[in-house]
């Protein structure tokens, strides 16, 4: 009845099971996990936005593939206030990056075809790619003392089947930008061997450093780029659903493949109208929100670092951006069971590392976006419990 790319094992795994239990567990759990933005105390802009979603304009349906024009020119202006010139021709909205990434695999794989993907990254790249019948193949990031790009990994997995390759910049959960030697080796292995990029720069702002002004994907010229963003990170406002595509490159590649990726987005008009025409005001309300949220993060940094003294076990890796810390931990069990043990004794959610694709054991990821007195309180159980197993 059903086609083969469904056939998932969607059973749950051991520490799925767990966290189900834990749940019905009328005790309080603490939760080191927390990635929806419009849950954890902040102050949104509520009647901004909900004015935002009233524009006269949307009761009037006129369809356009790419999105409306003033959408589009508010994302340009978005990149004109970090120094970048994109032009609104170049932009495709969509409502999601998920979509985003299915519109690029759609319009640079054929079935079977590979794309290039980072390991450790984001998970959710493994449906997406299946729903669209592509293989991913993983290349290696490798830590010492920042996370950088393993090329001798990425030049050996390139086949004549791979279309592009991915880069998530910064990554989550790694939280590290793509340097500006890292770009012009991507640069130089898809002219090479015929590839596009594909960058995603959701965490873009979310810069730990204020005066860090990471590149942008989207002012890349070198190869065919495809840079992915969009409201659910910029504006903290996932459930709007408002996200693009910027395209890129030489200037023949670019303009065959913004003809056809018009055509792909023509076939689903996907955005509704009220949020197209919100677009621009809900981008302006990404100040506030980003000011909030790196002031958390900074914050829930420092009670990390602070309490990571007095542990002997436990230490945490350099990022650059984003709202996730990785933590290494003693590697002796494996990551899963370590998050369990902490879930079961502690009542504490971190995520194990191998949810991100972690190479081995001894990694778990927390999120810093958490409220404060909950991460404060989560992290002192979650040392004491890896602490006292260390020691043991
Ligand atoms: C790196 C990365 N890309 C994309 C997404 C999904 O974004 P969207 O809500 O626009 O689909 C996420 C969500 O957490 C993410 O972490």
């Amino acid at each position: 009845m059903f086609a083969r790319r469904t056939g998932w094992n969607l059973a749950p795994n051991r520490y799925s099971r767990a966290v189900e239990e834990a749940r019905r567990d009328a005790r309080p759990l603490l939760d080191l996990t927390a990635s929806n933005p419009t849950t954890i105390g902040l102050q949104y802009e509520s009647e901004r936005i909900l004015r935002a979603l009233q524009h006269p304009n949307a009761l009037q349906y006129d369809p356009a593939s790419k999105g409306i024009l003033p959408a589009r020119q508010a994302v340009a202006g978005y990149y004109a206030e970090r120094g970048v010139d994109v032009s609104p021709e170049s932009v495709v909205l969509t409502v999601s990056t998920s979509e985003a990434y299915s519109y690029c695999f759609r319009l640079l794989c054929d079935p079977g075809d590979e794309v290039l993907v980072p390991s450790p990254s984001y998970p959710l790249f493994d449906f997406l790619a299946d729903l669209q019948d592509v293989k991913l193949v993983p290349y290696e990031l490798v830590y010492d003392h920042g996370w950088q790009i393993e090329f001798e990994s990425l030049r050996r997995r390139i086949t004549p089947r791979s279309r592009a390759i991915m880069v998530v910049h910064p990554n989550n959960p790694t939280g590290h930008f793509t340097r500006q030697w890292e770009l012009d080796r991507l640069n130089a292995l898809c002219r090479e061997h015929e590839l596009a990029l594909v960058a995603d720069e959701v965490f873009l702002d979310y810069a730990l450093d204020p005066s860090e002004v990471p590149l942008s994907f989207v002012a890349n010229q070198q190869a065919l780029t495809f840079t992915l963003s969009g409201l659910s990170k910029i504006s903290a406002l996932p459930q709007i659903k408002a996200a693009w595509i910027i395209a890129s490159g030489p200037a023949a590649l670019l303009a065959d493949a913004l003809a056809r990726l018009e055509v792909i987005a023509d076939t689903y008009l996907s955005p509704n109208a009220p949020v197209q025409w919100a677009v621009a005001e809900l981008l302006a309300t990404r100040h506030a929100i980003q000011r909030q949220l790196g002031e958390r993060v900074s914050r829930n940094l420092a009670e990390l670092d602070a309490q990571l003294k007095h542990s002997s076990m436990v230490s945490r890796l350099a990022l650059d951006a984003g709202w996730y810390a990785v933590l290494r931990t003693p590697s002796s069990r494996s990551d899963e069971e370590i998050a369990i043990a902490i879930l079961q004794q502690e009542r504490v959610l971190v995520h194990p590392g191998h949810f991100f694709d972690f190479p081995d054991a001894g990694y778990l990821v927390v999120s810093l976006i958490t409220l404060e007195d909950e991460f404060r309180e989560g992290m002192r159980r979650v040392l004491r419990a890896l602490d006292d197993a260390g020691n043991c």
